[in-house]
């Protein structure tokens, strides 16, 4: 029987490290294993750390993982390189060092080859078995990053309450319009999600500010604080909305979740609204 989902598909990408990509990625796909949600999490980077915490085995070494889809002559079926996680309502495509060869930030390298639509086939082919499909990426904006853009309808993009203008912020916008123009006009800015904040330090709630007044509604309300009980989560590989549901960190969890959710309804009804307006002046009709 097919089922009638059609995943909502979001990369969360950064040029900056350790500003908590993969800890996004990790608080979605544990409040979609609460909420009973499928949710298919693709490990991009070649550290391969959301792919540790999802798997049944962590020494397992994973042979097929994302990386064979960016190789044409290796014709992978998407569907085979799908494991199931610990958890029930995660599936995941892992990462491994095979990754490292795609890291080439030059476009002129595999534009010509089309590659940065190597991950729209998986998406055509599994969406109608997940409710979301996420892209964790790589620090570097590479031909992984491209290519995740490319097959998404969302962009998340995380920020530590830091110097801005070091974050790589603006060349991760430039790639997303990039993207947005040349490869695929249905990808929308989620939001800035400002992440790892220490409200004590006065300098991280400054910069907060500054982000907020920035980027305006396109910073997410939610803010994810720097708290212990994230790192331990991690640590010992179990959502924090499945560890310690009652905890500070699961409700600012949810709270993330609600807003991701609300802003993609309100994307989607903007965009009904956008597609209406065109065919009633008689542009197109859709
Ligand atoms: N809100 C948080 N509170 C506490 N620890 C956090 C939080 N977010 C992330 N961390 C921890 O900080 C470290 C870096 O986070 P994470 O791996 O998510 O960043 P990243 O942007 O994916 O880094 P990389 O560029 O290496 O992929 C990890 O050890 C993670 O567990
Ligand atoms: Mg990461």
């Amino acid at each position: 029987m097919r089922s009638t989902k059609c995943a909502q598909v979001i990369t969360v990408i950064n040029l900056k490290g350790g500003v908590g990509k993969t800890h996004t990625t990790w608080l979605l796909a544990g409040n979609c294993e609460v909420q009973e949600f499928k949710v298919l999490a693709v490990d991009l980077d070649q550290q391969g750390n959301l792919s540790r915490n999802l798997m049944q085995d962590p020494n397992c070494k994973s042979t097929l993982g994302s990386a064979s889809l960016f190789d044409p002559s290796q014709d992978v079926d998407p569907t085979q390189i799908i494991q199931q996680s610990k958890f029930p309502h995660i599936d995941f495509i892992a990462a491994n060092s095979a990754l490292q060869p795609l890291d080439v930030a030059s476009q002129k390298e595999w534009e010509p080859a089309d590659l940065q639509f190597s991950l729209v086939d998986l998406v055509q082919q599994v969406q109608g078995d997940y409710d979301y499909i996420l892209f964790d990426c790589p620090t570097k904006l590479s031909l992984t990053g491209f290519a995740a853009l490319t097959a998404s309808d969302f962009v998340i993009v995380p920020l530590e309450p830091a110097d801005w203008g070091a974050q790589g912020v603006e060349k991760v916008t430039q790639a997303i319009d990039y993207v947005k123009q040349r490869h695929n006009s249905r990808l929308e800015l989620l939001g800035y999600l400002i992440s790892r904040i220490k409200p004590r330090r006065q300098y991280h709630q400054i910069y907060a500010d500054e982000l907020r007044s920035r980027y305006g509604k396109k910073a997410f309300d939610t803010m994810i604080p720097d708290w212990a009980g994230y790192e331990q989560a991690v640590t010992h590989a179990v959502p924090v909305n499945l560890r310690r549901p009652n905890s500070k960190e699961a409700r600012v969890a949810r709270e993330f979740f609600a807003e991701v959710e609300t802003r993609i309804r309100e994307a989607q009804s903007g965009d009904r609204r956008r597609r209406r307006r065109v065919s009633k002046n008689g542009l197109t009709a859709i």
